[in-house]
């Protein structure tokens, strides 16, 4: 058991409180819930009481001195950050398509020439479950100095069972182990393997009938992703394998229209996905879908960024009623970045989401598009006390001054693991 917890006096206390189920959409993502003076009472890694100073004195003070008071004056309280797409689990790091990338070369380009996703696949492969294992550890205690409390984390860089297995083992070894809580989900078919490069059907069966039954069994993945793109995995292939999913229990996400329109998002509807994600080329009809089926958009400006692309249109997919959620997408490739806060800047200028959507879009609507918004993603009575205390008066200014850390403290589950 946990001491209690008095966070007291926070200059903004964000709660994110809702009174409706699902998603935000449209203006709902700028509602905030801020409490000025604001004051949270945790017990048992449980939020318990969330008002202001005034109101929480009489409840609290009788048993004041059995807590660890946290002084949040002058500054901002916020839900912990939730990261829904990454690719944290990898061996190696490609800081050469970097200089690649700069010199004008493409996502594309460097994949066909053996680099991208299949130079990772090959580390993946080489490099000991030990090895991956520590490197991640890294990576996710990174995620939590920036405010990140749990993340959404994807094999696809094994493309064979034994390597997906020994990714996802790992997920559920640092998840029991790692103060971030981890979700994950099984991406078998992220690229087509270099064995298969002819016969792509070839490896989809494989996917389908070997490590999807096997993964599920397991029980090593709550969600099935697949990279739906122009020279990857066609429309029919990817809803082949997310039904297959579907079968065997595991949720649909899907990579949709990332370099090209490729009527990913229209599928992503069709499947019943919970989010789809990258989107930088999806059409109208594309962003109508999503929002028709409920579908959370999400979005990844980092990665537009490094792959030096268009940004994603939030602000017509908002306008058209897609809950939209952001994301750092980790990865070695397109976004070797651990930094939330750092996309929040990014969803502001490069996509024009104000600071009160991105905060929605980093908290409340990512905790949808893990399916955890029953347990996190906003300060409220009876869920897991997951709080993030920020050196900053108001939460605009969070966004506005950016490449900063602007971290104070990070509690998980109610525990204090970050300053
Ligand atoms: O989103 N689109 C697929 N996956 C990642 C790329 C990962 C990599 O380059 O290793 C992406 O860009």
């Amino acid at each position: 058991m946990s001491k209690s917890v008095w966070i007291q006096n926070a200059a903004q206390l964000i709660t994110l409180k809702n009174d409706h189920k699902g998603p935000r959409t449209k203006e709902a993502m700028s509602e905030l819930s801020i409490i000025e003076g604001g004051s949270v009472w945790i017990e048992d890694g449980v939020i318990q009481l969330v008002g202001t100073m005034q109101e929480l004195i009489p409840l609290c003070t009788p048993r004041a001195s059995e807590a660890y008071i946290v002084d949040a004056t002058g500054k901002i309280v916020t839900p912990g950050l939730i990261d829904p797409h990454t690719h944290i689990v990898h061996g190696g790091s490609r800081e050469f398509e970097f200089e690649m990338r700069i010199q004008g070369k493409g996502y594309m380009e460097i994949l066909n020439a053996g680099g991208g996703i299949l130079a990772t696949t090959q580390k993946t492969r080489e490099l000991s479950e030990e090895h991956i294992y520590n490197t991640t550890a890294l990576r996710l205690d990174s995620f939590l100095a920036h405010g990140v409390t749990t993340l959404e984390s994807k094999s696809g860089y094994g493309l064979n069972l034994e390597t997906e297995l020994k990714q996802l083992r790992i997920m559920q070894r640092l998840n029991e182990k790692h103060p971030v809580e981890i979700v994950s989900t099984f991406m078998g078919a992220h690229a087509i393997p270099e064995e298969y490069k002819d016969d792509a059907d070839a490896y989809v069966d494989i996917v389908v009938n070997d490590m999807i039954p096997h993964i599920a069994k397991e029980k090593l993945a709550k969600f099935c992703d697949v990279f739906c793109e122009k020279d990857v995995f066609t429309t029919e292939q990817a809803e082949r394998i997310l039904e297959a999913g579907k079968a065997h229990g595991l949720i649909p996400k899907i990579h949709a229209d990332e370099m090209e329109a490729s009527d990913g998002a229209q599928l992503a509807a069709k499947v019943g996905a919970i989010s789809a994600e990258h989107l930088l080329k999806t059409s109208d009809e594309g962003i109508e879908a999503l929002a028709d089926a409920g579908v959370i958009a999400c979005l990844l400006p980092a990665a537009a960024l490094c792959l030096q692309e268009q940004p994603a249109r939030a602000r017509d997919m908002i306008a058209a009623g897609v809950p939209v959620a952001i994301s750092t997408e980790c990865n070695p490739g397109s976004s070797p970045t651990t930094s939330m806060p750092l996309v929040m800047n990014l969803a502001c200028m490069t996509m024009r989401m104000s600071p009160a959507e991105t905060l929605c879009a980093a908290t409340y609507n990512a905790a949808c598009a893990i399916g955890m918004a029953d347990k996190i993603g906003s300060i409220e009575v009876g869920k897991q006390a997951d709080i993030v205390v920020w050196d900053v008066p108001n939460y605009q200014k969070l966004h506005y001054i950016f490449g900063v850390n602007h971290v104070h403290e990070v509690w998980k589950k109610g525990v204090k693991v970050v300053g």
